[in-house]
């Protein structure tokens, strides 16, 4: 099983100093008891060497009977020796007599029956005059030290381990407890400092979010107050100060794009407002010299028929690329209500005059269909819907004209069986000058592809929009506009 890793910098922060602190506490503890330990058996050995070997000398052997019970026989001299003193006497390898002085006020020690295991332990400690410890079965752990006796015996004498081992264990229970509490307190007092500290980052985070929520592609975007400033000397600090530099940069750019998408706007609006006299002075005086009386050679005649024509189309453009730059300057539309029903109706009327060679159908609801709005424009949508329908297609294609009324919206549609709008445009169809085959000279009659372009800024003045559903056999231009029920 793998150990849920901490994801947050919090998390991770208070977990590394919890863990670092454990090692620390357990260091210290391990530490402190095994001093302790060393130092009371320290303690247990100068106890023994001064008792000296006066009990185990005063033992009586009793080899010959060891094997029978001895307990509760009395043995040894136990004047001035401590309660729970263990001796035993060893005569060539073999314990010949073990006795333990009890408590209370006798004078004689008590016999004690070992094990042959505790035998063995005992005849295994060295004769070096030094404390070594051996595990007792039968009186648990003691200390011993082991001198050889005037008459060749081993005197061994002995003090129990016991207040050692019970010194050591609360020891080792007062360190848990107060580690443990230590642990606990800093684990949560840790996790709150570490919280405070962290808390300007979370401040940048929060700024950057809503920073990153803003739509930055286009237009005035005001950003959100900087983060505030924390000490420039910290880590968090200088994330801060250098995010907020950051914005400063950001806004500084956001304002001079800004400031020259709008230098462009005012220029396409100026240029076209500009080029509209003389346009349409071209065309005057081309159609004016096509109507001088007399013989003019037929090259002539044509040449200022283009004139008039190009120029016809040209003043077209100009005023489209004008209308352009007044809707994106978010120039406010009429609201006046619109009777749609009757829009459509001259619509189709003018496309069946323009297109006698397309089939034009026409699906109207019975209620007549009102949306507030800009007349003129909308008739422009439907114009350069029903424009495209014909241009775009072969003689005999189908075209529908639909107009459905909703609770909210208005739908039309403009519906044909034609080839399809090009696979390498649709996707960029509502851009301005996008159209299928670039290479097409003014002189093919061929559009300049603005006329979807303004349907879909008309209809997003409106707060509408349109979309595009085209396959070979069928194109669908649907255009939404809100009802408007104010
Ligand atoms: N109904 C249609 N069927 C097939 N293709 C279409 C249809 N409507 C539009 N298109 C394609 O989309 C392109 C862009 O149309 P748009 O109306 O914007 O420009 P245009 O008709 O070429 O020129 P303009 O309308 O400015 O005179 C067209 O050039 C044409 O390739
Ligand atoms: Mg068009």
């Amino acid at each position: 099983m793998r150990l849920p890793w901490p994801r947050t910098l919090r998390a991770r922060l208070t977990a590394g100093l919890v863990v670092l602190l454990t090692v620390s506490c357990a260091a210290v503890g391990v530490a402190a008891v095994v001093e302790l330990e060393h130092f009371l058996t320290g303690r247990v050995d100068q106890q023994l060497s001064a008792a000296g070997v006066r009990f185990p000398e005063s033992l009586e052997h009793n080899e010959r009977t060891r094997r029978s019970d001895h307990d509760g026989d009395e043995n040894g001299d136990t004047r001035r020796m401590a309660t729970g003193t263990f001796g035993a006497r060893l005569a060539d390898g073999v314990v010949t007599s073990a006795a333990v002085v009890r408590p209370g006020d006798s004078t004689r020690g008590l016999d004690v029956t070992l094990t042959a295991k505790d035998e063995a332990a005992l005849v295994a400690v060295p004769v070096d005059g030094r404390g070594h410890t051996v595990d007792l079965s039968s009186l648990n752990e003691y200390r011993v030290v082991a001198d050889q006796g005037a008459d060749g015996d081993v005197l061994i004498t002995g003090l129990p381990l016991e207040p050692v081992d019970a010194a050591v264990r609360r020891l080792e229970l007062v360190a848990t407890v107060v580690f443990g509490a230590a642990l606990a307190t800093t684990g949560l007092a840790g996790a709150l400092w570490v919280r405070w500290s962290l808390r300007p980052l979370g401040r940048v985070t929060a700024t950057a979010t809503r920073v990153s929520e803003l739509p930055l592609a286009s237009g005035d975007v005001a950003l959100p107050p900087r983060a505030p400033e924390a000490d420039p000397h910290g880590e968090v600090g200088r994330v801060a100060t250098a995010f907020n530099r950051m914005l400063g940069h950001v806004e500084d750019a956001l304002t001079k794009r800004h400031a020259s998408e709008e230098r462009l706007r005012s220029f396409a609006a100026d240029a076209s407002h500009e080029l509209r006299t003389p346009v349409a002075s071209v065309r005057g005086h081309a159609e004016l010299a096509l109507l001088h009386p007399g013989p003019v050679p037929p090259k002539v005649t044509r040449a200022l028929s283009r004139i008039a024509a190009e120029s016809a189309r040209m003043g077209e453009m100009v005023d489209d690329l004008l209308l352009l730059a007044r809707l994106d300057a978010g120039r406010p539309l009429e609201r006046d209500p619109v009777d749609l029903t009757r829009l459509v109706l001259d619509a189709v009327t003018d496309a069946r005059a323009a297109g006698p060679g397309h089939r034009w159908a026409l699906e109207l609801p019975e209620e007549p269909v009102t949306v507030p709005g800009d007349a003129h424009r909308l008739h422009q949508v439907l114009a350069n819907l029903l424009a495209n329908a014909r241009a775009h297609t072969p003689a005999g294609t189908k075209v529908t004209l639909s107009l459905e009324s909703g609770a909210a919206e208005a739908v039309l549609k403009v519906h044909d069986d034609g080839p399809g709008v090009p696979e390498e445009v649709r996707h960029s169809v509502f851009e301005r000058f996008a159209r299928a085959d670039r290479r097409r000279t003014a002189g093919s009659g061929a559009g300049a592809g603005l006329g979807l372009s303004i349907v879909a800024a008309v209809a997003e003045a409106h707060g509408g929009g349109v979309t595009l559903e085209s396959r070979p056999g069928s194109t669908t231009f649907t255009v939404r506009l809100p009802a408007g029920t104010e």
